[in-house]
């Protein structure tokens, strides 16, 4: 009897989010996940807050997402914390993410290096202010060698400006003998993006209702199944990513290929 009433128990104390980890099948978690947070304007505006107190509570949910990621086995987690059309916003905005980037940074740090989390940015690093780029260059440096998962930020990033870069790099090459056009191919482009030696992310999410890419990782999302959540970032919390997961497992990808020929009976 007591034995009973204590698993029941235990039952009962199981959250939501453990529930719902149990039936992920850990042999089939996507190896990288790409997550476009959208929403933290409007979450803001809900409560009635300025812009930027959406942003600062979306760091919340950067943490939450990377810990879950991490307890099933996501191998990269690459997350669009502010594009290149972002620089386009109102300056205080602008100035406001940019000064949360460094102090999430800083006082990040020692968890992320503690959780065996390897830090990595994708973009245009180089037109950051100068102590968003360093602080970020040292945290890279400082967690370069932990190998749990692969956190990358999206910063000053668009997939057009990547994509440029690329044809530029690669047109380059050809000019100067250093490659025949006809070398040129899918792994040769993929080996010149930002994301060089990082497999294509298999499941992207997007929050906040919008069902949009917004030029993120154009290239690499090919195949990529798609998630779109109604939920505002600030409020995205594990369990929402594990309902993605969950529902990439459910889904067939065929590859171009016929139901028949990737299930023969
Ligand atoms: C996403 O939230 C964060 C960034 C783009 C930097 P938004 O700031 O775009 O929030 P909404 O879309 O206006 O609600
Ligand atoms: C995309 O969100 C960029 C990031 C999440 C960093 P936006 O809010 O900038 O995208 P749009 O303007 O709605 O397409
Ligand atoms: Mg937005």
């Amino acid at each position: 009897m007591t034995t009973t009433f204590t698993s029941l128990e235990k039952l009962q104390q199981i959250t939501p989010d453990q529930q719902l980890r149990a039936l992920i099948d850990p042999a089939r978690v996507p190896q990288h996940v790409a997550i476009i947070m959208d929403g933290n304007g409007r979450w803001a505006k809900q409560q009635g807050e300025l812009r930027v107190v959406g942003h600062s509570n979306g760091v919340r949910s950067v943490r939450d997402t990377l810990v879950g990621a991490t307890e099933i086995g996501v191998k990269y987690l690459t997350l669009y914390a502010f594009s290149t059309e972002n620089w386009n916003r109102p300056q205080a905005e602008v100035d406001a993410l940019m000064d949360l980037l460094v102090n999430t940074l800083m006082s990040e740090l020692d968890s992320l290096h503690e959780n065996g989390v390897r830090l990595n940015a994708i973009g245009d690093l180089d037109s950051l202010p100068d102590s968003c780029r360093n602080t970020l260059h040292e945290a890279i440096r400082q967690t370069a060698k932990n190998d749990r998962i692969t956190l990358t930020l999206a910063l000053s990033y668009s997939s057009r400006w990547e994509l440029v870069r690329m044809v530029k790099r690669l047109a380059q090459a050809v000019k100067e003998g250093r490659l025949e056009v006809d070398a040129v191919n899918d792994q040769l482009v993929s080996e010149h993006l930002t994301t060089a030696g990082m497999p294509d992310p298999e499941l992207l999410i997007r929050t906040s209702g919008e069902q949009r890419i917004s030029n993120f990782l154009l290239w690499q999302i090919a195949y990529a199944e798609l998630w779109f959540s109604p939920v505002l970032w600030p409020d995205f919390r594990r369990e929402h990513l594990f309902q993605a997961v969950l529902d990439f497992q459910n889904r067939e990808r065929r590859f171009g290929l016929t139901s028949e020929q990737l299930d023969p009976a």
